[in-house]
């Protein structure tokens, strides 16, 4: 990377791992570390330690680690200059010229002007005679004109060359039109329009930045929307519709529905928390997005079936985030659209009537539970108590098991203690088989055999272990690490990864230079940065003694005589008298 050396010195000063991840994750002590619950997967225990010491941070749980630049590079589905750049802007350093050469920096930044110059070809499209009907449909949809220019909504012409033309002639590259994934290539080499004849929906980040397009054809014809694949600028699973606005409501809860009309019409209607994902079901990425806006989010799904089994999805998924959880519940089978156009002008007064009444997730799961069983009869009562019961065990507080089991206890007349009984039985039960997947999602996540970064660890298990110990060893105490390198050179070390790793830092330590996480990680992989964290995490626990060091060196060392005795076994007589005259040099 062409960055100075003492710009870079000056961000990682400016640039406390703890402080950055506080912004996004609430971390609490324990020991050197500080942990949480990961961002980047869902988890109830907190598996995500923070080292301050060393700038890293690292998930046992999701295996996710690496240093401060790692870390923006995830949560905020960045790239390695893009995020130096933010977290630049956030120390008040100035990035130097000349940096973003090597970076796709640039292209993702034409993308971006293609993709906010293709919104405006859209919108203006509606004007014009061919995108008459287009105009209509959204009136027809009872959309205002206001709505239409504050999404930006707009029409893909009848045409197969239409946007292509007009960009190309703005100046963009065949190539930016297909790495935006507007255009797409032919076979016989020439480029199209993606999206044709359709009312075009921009999707827009929360930067304001027009990130992806969906599409949504007038006509029955299938399919109904065409969005955006994923492209350098837009990941599907980790954006969410209307979050733009959503996130400057003012309310304390987000509505999440299910389709981009949903969300415009409840826009339009006053409600302006609402947001949906992109054409797929949640991720635990997007509720942990919705966790930085707001602490709660009201689901209002279609009411189908569909629409129901998507809830019971989503559900885990927003409480894990740390999200409480409310569901609308919508009557006669509408989606919220819908429903709000069927009242006509009382339609957000009986909206906001639906939020109001909206239970929380508990509260639905029991009624759906409830709707299906006839609870006049005693088969029908044990079976809803039972089924109470299991979801009531996957509540993690108390007073809430409480609450519901007297509720249930009167309205079932049974005893509210025999159903607490029953929910404590089963939470253990739980427990135990989730502290035991636990430990074996551990254990292969760090086991040697099937470890994809250090290929060589499974067979030199004590050699790499007393490698990873040494390396943990002269990044804490670069002042010792001398005698380390004088007595261990790089190439006597085992595993090539672990010699990488080793060398990187040997080589800044001799120069002067710091070698925390921070200052070696732009030479790694994200996953190869993510393993030194590990690496850092698990061997800075416990200060090695001198004794220690020597032993691990001498572990090492060992190491290479029996693999040139084993060389040496394998070897023919050339190679055999190769190596002896060798010796001889040496020994001149
Ligand atoms: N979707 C998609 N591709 C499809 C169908 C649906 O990506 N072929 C996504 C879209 O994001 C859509 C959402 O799933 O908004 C919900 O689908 P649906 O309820 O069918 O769409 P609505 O937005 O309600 O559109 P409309 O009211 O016009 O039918
Ligand atoms: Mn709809």
């Amino acid at each position: 990377m062409p960055l100075p050396e003492d710009f870079m010195q000056e961000l990682r000063a400016k640039s406390d791992i703890a402080d950055i991840v506080s912004g996004y994750v609430s971390l609490r002590r324990s020991g050197r570390n500080l942990v949480g619950l990961c961002p980047f997967h869902g988890e109830k225990t907190p598996s995500f330690n923070v080292n301050p010491e060393n700038g890293l941070f690292y998930c046992f749980g999701c295996g996710v680690g690496g240093d401060v630049i790692t870390f923006v590079m995830k949560i905020e589905n960045l790239d390695y200059m893009e995020s130096v750049k933010l977290l630049a802007q956030r120390a008040g350093l100035a990035v130097p010229e000349n940096s973003f050469d090597n970076s796709n920096a640039k292209l993702k930044m034409r993308i971006l002007e293609a993709n906010r110059a293709a919104a405006r070809f859209f919108n203006s499209q509606l004007y014009t005679e061919g995108g008459q009907a287009a105009l209509d449909y959204l009136h027809r949809r009872q959309l205002t004109d206001r709505t239409i220019r504050h999404f930006g909504l707009g029409y893909a012409p009848n045409s197969r060359y239409a946007l292509c033309d007009h960009l190309k002639g703005m100046g963009f590259t065949e190539y930016e039109l297909v790495q935006a994934n507007l255009a797409s290539k032919g076979a016989n080499g020439r480029i199209y329009d993606r999206f044709y004849d359709r009312v075009m929906f921009p999707i827009i980040d929360l930067r304001g930045n027009v990130i992806a397009f969906g599409g949504r054809i007038m006509s029955d014809a299938k399919p109904k929307y065409l969005n955006t694949s994923d492209t350098l600028v837009f990941k599907k699973s980790a954006n969410l519709f209307a979050m733009n606005f959503a996130k400057n409501s003012g309310e304390n809860r987000l509505i999440l529905a299910e389709g981009y009309m949903d969300v415009i019409a409840l826009h339009q209607a006053g409600f302006t928390n609402a947001v949906a994902t992109l054409g797929t079901s949640l991720t635990s990425e997007q509720a942990v997005l919705m966790k930085r806006y707001s602490p709660e989010v009201m689901i209002s799904y279609d009411a189908d079936e569909a629409g129901q089994k998507a809830t019971a999805r989503a559900i885990p998924l927003l409480r894990n985030a740390g999200l409480l959880v409310r569901v609308i519940t919508v009557p006669n089978g509408k989606d919220p659209d819908e429903f709000i156009k069927s009242h006509g002008i009382q339609g957000p007064a009986r909206f906001k009537q639906l939020i109001d009444n909206a239970g929380n997730d508990v509260e639905y799961k029991l009624n759906r539970v409830r709707q299906n069983v006839d609870t006049e009869t005693s088969d029908g009562k044990i079976k809803y108590i039972n089924e109470a019961v299991k979801i009531l065990a996957e509540i993690d507080n108390r007073i809430e098991w409480e609450v519901y089991a007297s509720k249930i206890g009167s309205e079932m007349s049974v005893d509210k203690y025999a159903i607490i009984q029953q929910i404590d039985k089963l939470k253990r039960q739980k427990n135990r088989a989730e502290s035991s997947k636990n430990f074996r999602t551990l254990q292969t996540a760090t086991s040697a055999k099937t470890d994809r970064i250090n290929l060589q660890k499974a067979d030199n298990l004590r050699a790499a272990k007393a490698e990873e110990a040494l390396i943990a060893f002269i990044v804490n105490n670069p002042d010792s690490a001398k005698k380390v390198f004088e007595r261990l050179p790089s190439d006597k070390l085992i595993t090539d990864f672990n010699r990488k790793v080793y060398k990187c830092i040997q080589e800044r330590i001799q120069e002067g230079k710091s070698a925390m996480m921070m200052d070696i990680s732009e030479f790694f992989t994200p996953e190869e940065n993510a393993r030194i964290a590990y690496m850092l995490l698990n061997f800075t626990q416990q200060a090695l003694t001198n004794d220690a060091v020597d032993e691990y060196i001498q572990v090492i060392l060992r190491e290479n005589d029996k693999k040139i005795l084993n060389d040496v076994a394998q070897a023919n007589e050339n190679d055999i008298q190769d190596f002896l005259n060798k010796l001889k040099q040496q020994k001149k």
